[in-house]
């Protein structure tokens, strides 16, 4: 069935709780709904959208919002060590993890309680804990509203990148409408990152127990999540506002000199140093702090928040644009968003 609605109210459709409106909002839960639609027809600009969770709508949209209800899971086959699922665009990625950790595969508990919808996960590469989603996309069918068509993508041809993919730089021209995901039988924690393993009571050193499930896992992240970003549905964010910067190894050193005595949080990646935006930020003293009714969240200040619930698109950018400059002024380091803006 093909939903279609007039001056729509978004603020449940995005997280960041914005109050306001499309001018048609079409959702549909078939893709044969997808292909009845007359894309030259359609108000511009079109948006397609996922949970809403990774975009800042700006004020009220003025064309046409699309959104997927494509949800279906099936497992197209399976051996002893591997199984192929094919998942609707529409799905909540967190429900698909869930399944996944209750059979006992492998492959996304590191992405556990990421907000947002599969189709969007395969846009953004989404990541978390050391785990992006590149790593267990076998293939993106999507249709091609230029050729009017549908096509498919494997991982390789993707053009996947740190929260990147080339559905990002196509102007809308793909649209999403399932991914077939590869997911492992076979024991495969990743426990590297950051505070994973004390989450699940290991020692840094510990050597980890052969009998941990991807359920343990994803158990741990949702506990680290819930403990560090605001609870989606409860706080209006779009979670992790800007990318972690990536400078040369030299800029990183002038940083350090800048924080005498202060161990500068870092990863080295294959084109220099990863500096975590939130660290950053917290040296700026913006960690906590509000202005009018936005807000930088208390326990990762990557984080911009809804304080209130009543905050407007203007408050967000005026806090966004602050802290940009702040950045910029005390470590040379210009920010950019993660979020969409819209
Ligand atoms: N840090 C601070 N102060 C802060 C926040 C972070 O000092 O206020 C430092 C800490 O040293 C910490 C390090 O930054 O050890 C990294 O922090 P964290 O592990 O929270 O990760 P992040 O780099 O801030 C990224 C992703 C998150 C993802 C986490 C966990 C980006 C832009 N963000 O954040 O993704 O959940 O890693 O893997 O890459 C999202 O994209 O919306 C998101 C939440």
């Amino acid at each position: 069935m093909l939903k279609k609605e007039y001056g729509k109210d978004l603020s449940r459709l995005n997280t960041f709780g914005m109050k306001v409106t499309a001018r048609y909002f079409y959702e549909y839960d078939s893709l044969a709904d997808l292909l009845d639609l007359d894309f030259e027809e359609l108000a511009r600009p079109v948006k397609h959208i996922g949970g809403g969770s990774n975009l800042l709508f700006t004020g009220d949209f003025r064309g046409t919002i699309l959104h997927s209800a494509v949800r279906f899971m099936e497992v197209l086959s399976q051996d002893a060590s591997s199984v192929t699922v094919s998942v609707g665009s529409g799905v909540v990625f967190d429900e698909f993890c869930a399944r996944a950790a209750e059979n006992g595969w492998w492959g996304v508990e590191n992405l556990s309680l990421i907000p947002g919808e599969v189709g969007a996960s395969a846009v953004q590469n989404i990541g978390a804990y050391g785990a992006e989603v590149k790593d267990v996309i076998r293939t993106v069918f999507a249709y091609d509203t230029r050729e009017g068509e549908m096509v498919h993508f494997d991982a390789s041809d993707c053009a996947y990148a740190y929260r990147d993919s080339r559905f990002k730089h196509e102007d809308g021209r793909y649209i999403i409408t399932h991914v077939v995901f590869s997911l492992s039988k076979q024991w495969s924690p990743r426990l590297d990152y950051g505070n994973l393993k004390a989450a699940l009571g290991l020692e840094p050193d510990a050597p980890v127990p052969s009998s941990l499930t991807p359920m343990q896992v994803r158990e741990a992240v949702i506990r680290v999540r819930n403990e560090k970003l605001p609870e989606v549905g409860k706080v209006g964010s779009a979670g992790s506002f800007f990318k972690n910067p990536v400078v040369s190894r030299e800029k990183y050193e002038q940083i350090c000199a800048l924080v005498p005595g202060v161990r500068v949080p870092h990863y080295d990646v294959a084109d220099g140093v990863k500096i975590p935006a939130g660290w950053l930020i917290e040296q700026c003293g913006w960690k906590g702090r509000r202005s009018g009714n936005a807000g930088v969240w208390g326990k990762q200040a990557l984080v911009l928040v809804n304080a209130t619930g009543q905050a407007e698109p203007e408050e967000i950018i005026r806090l966004e644009k602050q802290i940009v400059v702040s950045v910029r002024d005390r470590f040379g380091i210009s920010l950019e968003p993660e979020v969409e803006h819209i």
